[in-house]
């Protein structure tokens, strides 16, 4: 029998990370963990709890209420995990741009993330994830297997996420979408806690003009051979 790996996917906000994770985790019969849905659960538990304001948390408050998040992964009837907070489905809330508007401020915490981080690891333990987000290659698993670093323009990124919210009826425009995303990807590259960066043993999966067939047979490709190694 193969052996089972990790496999870390970092990037830009809406670089099409989770399209990819889900869809590797599918083909390879592994366990598929969104990281930023466990970021957006905390930030819904900070807004509904009057914590944060207009992307400014009261910090010593949300740490004193850490121990009240519980975040779950339960999978709904389409075998798809979903998120909960504390027995809460909360997927379709952790997407909208209140959420969105507020998650970076929230994930530069290092409180948060020493929580988050934690129970990440304890998910990968038993190796068979594949776990998208920002800082899994570089702190969750630096030992990961496979490391992909996903990137695309900013204006192919803004175009998907319009379409994603569209889609789900959000009232948004294109430049609060390109200016969402120019934000989070600044406080997300600059912070002290974890910044986003490519790891050194890396691979870059630019996908500005990657079919997401294309793209998914290049990272199988990847995974076959470190599988077999
Ligand atoms: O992947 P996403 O856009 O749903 O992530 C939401 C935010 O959470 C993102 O702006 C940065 C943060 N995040 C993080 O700091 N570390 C992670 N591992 C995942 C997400």
């Amino acid at each position: 029998m193969s052996r089972k790996i990790n496999i870390a996917i970092d990037g830009y906000s809406s670089c099409g990370k989770s399209t990819l994770a889900k869809q590797m985790a599918r083909e390879l019969n592994y366990i598929y963990v969104d990281t930023g849905a466990m970021y957006r659960a905390v930030t819904l538990f900070a807004v509904d709890s009057g914590i944060i304001e207009d992307g400014v948390p009261d910090v010593p408050k949300l740490k004193s209420r850490l121990k009240d998040i519980e975040i779950t992964f339960v999978n709904n009837s389409k075998n798809k995990p979903e998120v909960h907070l504390n027995g809460e489905n909360v997927e379709s809330r952790i997407r909208q741009m209140s959420i969105s508007n507020n998650v970076s401020a929230v994930a530069a915490i290092k409180e948060v993330r020493k929580l988050l981080v934690a129970q990440q690891q304890k998910m990968g333990e038993k190796k068979g994830v594949v776990m998208d987000g920002r800082d899994i290659g570089t702190v969750v698993f630096p030992d990961a297997e496979l490391k992909i670093f996903m990137t695309a323009s900013h204006e192919v990124r803004t175009e998907r996420r319009y379409q994603e919210l569209m889609d789900k009826g959000d009232q948004v425009t294109k430049v609060e979408v390109s200016e969402n995303l120019k934000k989070r990807d600044h406080i997300d590259t600059t912070r002290k806690e974890d910044p986003l960066r490519q790891a050194d043993d890396a691979v870059v999966l630019d996908n500005s003009k990657l079919s997401k067939e294309k793209q998914l047979a290049l990272a199988l490709e990847w995974a076959s051979n470190r599988i077999n190694e």
